[in-house]
């Protein structure tokens, strides 16, 4: 199992395959250590109770405990081995002359319990309580039920499978950018560091931000190593370099390579050994090796453990985007809504844009307008060509009825007038037979007296129906009328004739 971890390099603390010295590991020791607070200790005038050692390291002892609310809290007692032992219950340091020191180890152990208590996210552990007790001081976290990243690699190696490792990356990541936002550094992110709990919810535990701030200020510690083979970047291992961001990221990508290949990444100060020989990086990176992961996810992490910082992703932001496109996105957006220049060009853009799309807009709009008057004006065109095609046809119409009604008439006028001269010949013929009976029975004086008499009466007749039909013309229009007229005076005329024919 630690072969597993370690790979051919051996690490510096390599006990348990975790770094820690004592291998006093909860899931995996048979005993605590001898100095180590036995359980049901009260602490804190009875507030807490010890239940269980759970592990030591060189700077502290963690414990199982239960407080006063009988909830299950984990302790963690400031307890550096090399400058202190345990009489009873009480922690001393090993010399009258390490005791200051010791004293400032405490008070630095409380500082950072209070500034680690600051943190409130949901991938990090809550510290809820300081104190100080048996002369050392104490940190009370909040309990996780789970396994560390570790045991989960080594006893369940199909519980996580790539979306479950992209999710964990991705908050391990927030919860990173939250501590570097508080402008700390965890200085000991590895796979026995992170706590997975039921829900495969990622928990960063242990920060080594307090190890380091004692070990700064103590001679006695600064021998001891705040190192993590495999997961330390190499600026740790050189005492007194600048630490930053990048730092903690490299350890993130550390165990993540772990956690996808199975072992960490070769050593960070073996690597650089070889570039200083001029030799090439004997690194081999994820990118393209590992099944089921993009490229951006696995260059991401060959990029956060470049040996040198400056090579390295430098915030947990910047690796969020570069894993997430919908990040990547946003950041772009960002970076480019802060660029004046490119704020101003762009909007420039946006108003040119703008005047175009309104020039364009007004254009449409009056050839809209246009078109609409073009079409009203057709409109009323064919409106008016349609009233005067119906008034044509009205008056053709009417012109065809009228000479209907002309025909009619002179049809009618003719028939009388045919009726009138067949009548007057009937009555010539009558008087003509009436004469000759006459002329057989009469003298000449009295036929003539006759035929005078009977033109008489025709006249009268003809008279009379000639002024029933001057009655009948005024009920009709005028245009008959005329006709009539005509016809009348045509007719009378030819009477008149004809009886000043006879009558001479
Ligand atoms: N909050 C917690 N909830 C549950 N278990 C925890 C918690 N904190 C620590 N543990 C368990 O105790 C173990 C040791 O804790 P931790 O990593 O904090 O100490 P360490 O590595 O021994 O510390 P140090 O390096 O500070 O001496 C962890 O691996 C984990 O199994
Ligand atoms: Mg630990």
């Amino acid at each position: 199992m630690v072969a597993a971890v370690c790979g051919s390099f051996a690490p510096r603390i390599p006990k348990d395959g975790r770094g820690n010295n004592p291998v006093t590991k909860f899931m995996h020791v048979q005993g605590a250590p001898p100095d180590s607070l036995p359980p049901g200790t009260p602490l804190l005038q009875g507030q807490f109770l010890v239940e269980s050692f759970l592990n030591a390291g060189g700077f502290g002892i963690t414990y199982l405990a239960r407080n006063s609310l009988e909830r299950r809290v984990v302790l963690k007692e400031c307890y550096p081995t090399t400058m202190c032992y345990r009489s009873q219950s009480l922690v001393r340091a090993r010399s009258c002359s390490q005791q200051t020191e010791f004293d400032v180890v405490v008070r630095l152990f409380g500082e950072e319990a209070r500034r680690l208590a600051k943190l409130d996210h949901p991938n990090i552990v809550g510290v809820h309580d300081v104190f100080e007790d048996n002369g050392t001081a104490y940190m009370a976290l909040d309990y996780v039920e789970g396994l560390d990243l570790l045991d989960v690699i080594e006893t369940q190696p199909g519980r996580l499978g790539p979306p479950e490792i992209r999710t964990m990356t991705r908050k391990l990541l927030e919860a990173i950018a939250h501590v570097h936002g508080l402008n700390m550094l965890h200085r000991d992110i590895s796979p026995d560091n992170v706590l997975l709990d039921r829900n495969n919810e990622p928990i960063l535990i242990d920060f080594g931000a307090a190890r380091d701030t004692a070990r700064r200020a103590s001679r006695v510690l600064s021998a001891l190593q705040v190192v993590k083979d495999g997961y330390s970047p190499q600026e740790f291992y050189l005492a007194g370099s600048a630490q930053n961001p990048a730092g903690d990221l490299y350890s993130l990508a550390a165990t993540l390579h772990h956690v996808l290949t199975g072992e960490p990444p070769l050593y960070s100060h073996v690597r650089l050994a070889a570039l200083a020989e001029q030799k090439p990086d004997p690194y081999v990176p994820l990118a393209g090796r590992v099944a089921g992961y993009d490229l951006h996810f696995l260059s991401a992490i060959d990029t956060a453990l470049s040996v040198f910082a400056k090579n390295r992703l430098q915030s947990a932001e910047e690796w969020i985007e570069c894993i997430d496109t919908k990040a990547r996105q946003r950041a772009l957006s960002a970076k480019v809504s802060n660029d004046p220049e490119v704020t101003a060009r762009i909007r420039k853009l946006v108003n040119d844009t703008n005047v175009a799309v309104k020039v364009e807009q007004e254009r449409a709009a009056r050839e809209v307008a246009e078109q609409r008057r073009r079409d009203e004006i057709e409109r009323q065109a064919r409106e008016e060509a349609r009233r005067e095609m119906r008034a044509q046809a009205l008056r053709e119409a009417e012109e065809i009825q009228r000479e209907a009604e002309e025909a009619k008439q002179e049809r009618l006028a003719a028939e009388a007038a045919e009726r009138a001269q067949l009548e007057a010949e009937i009555a010539a013929q009558q008087a003509a037979d009436e004469m000759a009976l006459q002329e057989a029975a009469d003298p000449p004086a009295r036929r003539a007296q006759s035929r005078v008499e009977t033109r008489g009466e025709e006249l009268e007749r003809s008279k009379a129906h000639t002024a029933k039909q001057k009655i009948e013309m005024h009920e009709r229009p005028g245009w008959i009328t005329r006709v009539w007229r005509r016809l009348l005076r045509r007719d009378t005329t030819k009477q008149r004739r004809q009886l000043e024919g006879s009558g001479a």
